[in-house]
């Protein structure tokens, strides 16, 4: 088993692969506790390590989450979100430092429509958060949309979510937040992009199978609506 102490050991198959484009984004994190856990890029391998990592999340961080109280979540919707193009649409993934095979977190962004913008959202495993993971999370994943040309984002956070909100406030330049039908729709950018309509060293371009509604797990709608 790789030690999560040592950062040269971080990077193993098949999720180098992966990482050898983006590897910025496979590396060792460290918690405010001092814990090192390994972030990587997602990879299709990890479709089945999805659906346990939710079999692991509490009730509320399924709801907050997914707008939805499913009891699994469902394998084939698992290999879409673990299928990524890594510029459009970008997972990064925390392994536990106990077990590289489950995963404690990811984060990820999907393509909300302009091509600059992206819709963000996060999941921490519920014993793993409040240890500073999905700040570090949110900077790695906004650092990452940067390199892709993306600066602005969109995220839906169900509006008792405060620390989702909070986390958004305290790490972002909130441009416009709407609340409807319990759920806050916050646009903003990231304060180290120079200006709104920055532009990366490329634009990304939409893939023809995009989904019309890239998060594809959360709708503004009412969170009891089926995925
Ligand atoms: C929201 C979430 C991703 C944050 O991840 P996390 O690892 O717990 O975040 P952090 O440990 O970095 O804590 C973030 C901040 O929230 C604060 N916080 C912790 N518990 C809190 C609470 N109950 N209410 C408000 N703020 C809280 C922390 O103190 C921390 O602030 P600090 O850095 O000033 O100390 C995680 O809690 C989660 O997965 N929640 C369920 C899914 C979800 O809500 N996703 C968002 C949908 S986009």
């Amino acid at each position: 088993m790789a030690d999560p102490r040592n950062d040269e050991d971080l990077a193993g198959e098949p999720a180098a692969r992966a990482g050898a484009g983006l590897p910025q984004c496979d590396r060792a994190l460290g918690l405010r506790d001092g814990t090192r856990v390994r972030m990587r890029p997602i990879v299709p391998e990890d479709a089945p390590k999805l659906v346990a990592l939710y079999d692991r999340l509490s009730r509320d961080t399924r709801y907050h989450r997914f707008f939805s109280a499913m009891r699994r979540l469902p394998i084939d919707w698992a290999r879409f979100l673990a299928n990524v193009d890594y510029r459009t649409r970008l997972a990064l993934v925390v392994e536990s430092p106990d077990d590289p095979g489950a995963l404690i977190a990811v984060a990820r962004y999907e393509p909300a429509g302009a091509p600059d913008t992206a819709e963000v959202a996060f999941v921490v495993q519920d014993d793993w958060q409040n240890r500073g993971l999905g700040t570090l999370l949110f900077r790695e994943l906004l650092r990452a949309a940067a390199g892709n040309g993306i600066v602005r984002f969109r995220a839906w956070v169900l509006a008792d979510n405060r620390r989702m909100l909070d986390l958004i406030a305290r790490l972002a330049r909130v441009e416009r937040r709407t609340l409807e039908q319990g759920v806050v729709e916050l646009t903003f950018t990231s304060p180290s992009s120079p200006t709104a309509s920055h532009r990366g060293v490329f634009l990304p371009q939409r893939g023809p199978d995009t989904p019309d509604s890239p998060a594809l797990d959360r709708r503004p709608t009412p969170p009891t609506a089926p995925p």
